[in-house]
């Protein structure tokens, strides 16, 4: 899936819930931002945002549209799936993923995380396969995954998985977790 085919919908009401964990002006990475809906949501609370996509036409049309300060939206084009991580020795306030899964990059997401900082993370889990794509295992959790990737190094602060009705039928998995100060 592209960019270009991910809707423009509002913000995950996951991330909404967890944006206040991130420390106020931190600067928040969106992984595979897709639209940038997030990306646009943090920009609007005030934080510099780092957006990394493979495709990055979108991100480019929303920083053409912005509101915020010059320079708050940096975008990375990286095919996160090749090649080294694109952050290497980066760290961030805040590390939001939605609506990816790339089991790889479990390692730098955690570790891009900042003291004090928050990653915030959803997507579909097994059993997503009953109501349509995402089916491929690769890219469906399993039971408790976030929770193992996280264990030993972030806090968490909520996690949740099962199926939702909004925005559509499906199975979901979501972790927001803290690296301790
Ligand atoms: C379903 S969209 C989710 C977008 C955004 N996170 C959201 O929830 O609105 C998946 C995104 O992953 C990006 N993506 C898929 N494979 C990628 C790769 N190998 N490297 C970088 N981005 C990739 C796509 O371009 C797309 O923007």
């Amino acid at each position: 899936m592209t960019a270009a085919h991910c809707d423009h919908t509002p913000p995950s009401p996951w991330v909404c819930r967890f944006a206040g964990h991130v420390p106020a002006g931190g600067t928040v990475l969106d992984v595979a931002a897709g639209g940038g809906r997030h990306a646009e949501y943090f920009l609007m609370r005030g934080h510099p945002v780092v957006a990394v996509d493979r495709d990055t036409s979108a991100l480019v049309q929303l920083a053409a549209r912005g509101k915020w300060t010059r320079g708050a939206l940096e975008i990375i084009t990286a095919d996160l799936e090749a090649g080294p991580w694109p952050l290497a020795g980066r760290r961030f306030a805040g590390v939001v993923v939605t609506n990816y899964l790339h089991r790889a990059l479990f390692p730098a997401l955690v570790g891009a995380v900042v003291s004090g900082g928050v990653l915030i993370y959803e997507t579909f889990a097994v059993g997503n396969e009953r109501f349509g794509k995402p089916s491929n295992p690769n890219f469906l959790l399993r039971p408790g995954e976030l929770k193992d990737v996280v264990r030993g190094q972030l806090d968490v602060i909520a996690y949740e998985e099962g199926e939702v009705d909004i925005p559509r039928p499906a199975v979901i998995q979501c972790i927001a977790a803290m690296r301790r100060s």
